[in-house]
């Protein structure tokens, strides 16, 4: 097993990366929070298939957390983290204290804002949240300067505006998207699933089961849209779940899905117990 380099301080992690650069060293980034799971370590696989050098960040962001949320009580768990990167292969580690990301605070913070992408779905439930995502990984791609980087189809909205970041912002690097990684039961892995009782983890893959079944019905030829939601909805309040939203979008898009669309996501949030459970399912439509 080869060694794991940690860096802690910009300066350092930079002459790294000058000196990989130097080498001509296609570099991979995956930016996470930590507490490393199945899910986070499928992008370290699939990053070294693809890069010479795979760097992940953890940095739990305070930028993204709203006042009520769990920034506080976010599990960190390094050492554990260091020893799962190291057998996944992963060659180096960024995991900065946040007065290294942000010297002078929060409060007068460049904020870089993808629109309307950003105000929906997870975006209006968690105002001020994707700015804080597109603050943060604008300052690790400046900081990593990576030829591809790596996220998860899990939140796929953040995907899709991170794409909309570099697409705009010209940034020279490639995303990849990765599929979302599952227990056996069909919950997507979640570092946030350690909140729930025994009792709430059995209801939990109800989510993933509902999507699964509407997007059965789009299949099927159903494109009652608006009703399809609704009655998602009304199935996860059914399951024990207090669902945030449950919206059948454009894929590309996520505006509100109209009969013409080939390429649709159903995205849906519900809260079970101290979790908010986010999954998506994708499907393409034939034309007919
Ligand atoms: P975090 O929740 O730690 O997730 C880090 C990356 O792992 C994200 O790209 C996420 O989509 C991916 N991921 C999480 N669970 C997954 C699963 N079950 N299968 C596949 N991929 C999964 O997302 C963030 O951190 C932050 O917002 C971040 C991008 C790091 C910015 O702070």
């Amino acid at each position: 097993m080869s060694e794991l380099l940690c860096f802690t301080e910009i300066a350092g992690l930079r002459a790294h990366i000058n000196e990989l650069k130097s080498q001509g060293k296609v570099i991979g980034l995956i930016p996470t929070m930590g507490n490393l799971h199945a899910g986070h370590l499928k992008l370290i696989t699939a990053a070294k298939q693809k890069c010479d050098r795979v760097i992940c960040s953890i940095f739990v962001n305070p930028m993204q957390f709203a006042a009520n949320e769990d920034l506080d009580t976010y599990p960190r768990t390094l050492e554990q983290d260091k020893a799962g990167l190291l057998e996944t292969g992963c060659d180096c580690l960024f995991y900065p204290e946040i007065s290294e990301i942000y010297p002078l605070g929060l409060q007068t913070q460049t904020v870089v804002s993808v629109p309307e992408l950003g105000t929906s779905h997870c975006g209006s439930s968690r105002p001020g949240h994707f700015d804080g995502v597109t603050t943060v990984v604008s300052k690790l791609f400046n900081i990593c300067q990576p030829d591809v980087a790596f996220f998860g189809l899990k939140d796929y909205q953040q995907f899709l505006i991170i794409q909309k970041m570099v697409s705009d912002l010209l940034f020279p690097i490639e995303l990849v998207g990765v599929e979302t990684e599952r227990e056996p039961d069909g919950l997507a892995i979640s570092s946030r699933n350690n909140y729930l009782t025994q009792e709430q983890r059995q209801l939990a893959p109800a989510l993933y089961r509902i999507l699964q079944g509407i997007r059965a019905e789009l299949t099927a030829g159903n494109r009652e849209f608006r009703a399809l939601e609704a009655s998602g909805r009304a199935s996860l309040s059914a399951a024990g779940l207090k669902p945030d939203y449950f919206a059948i979008c454009n894929a590309g898009s996520l505006q509100a899905a109209q009969p013409d669309d080939l390429e649709l996501v159903i995205l849906a949030a519900a809260h079970l117990g101290k979790a908010r459970l986010i999954d998506n399912v994708r499907l393409s439509l034939n034309r007919h």
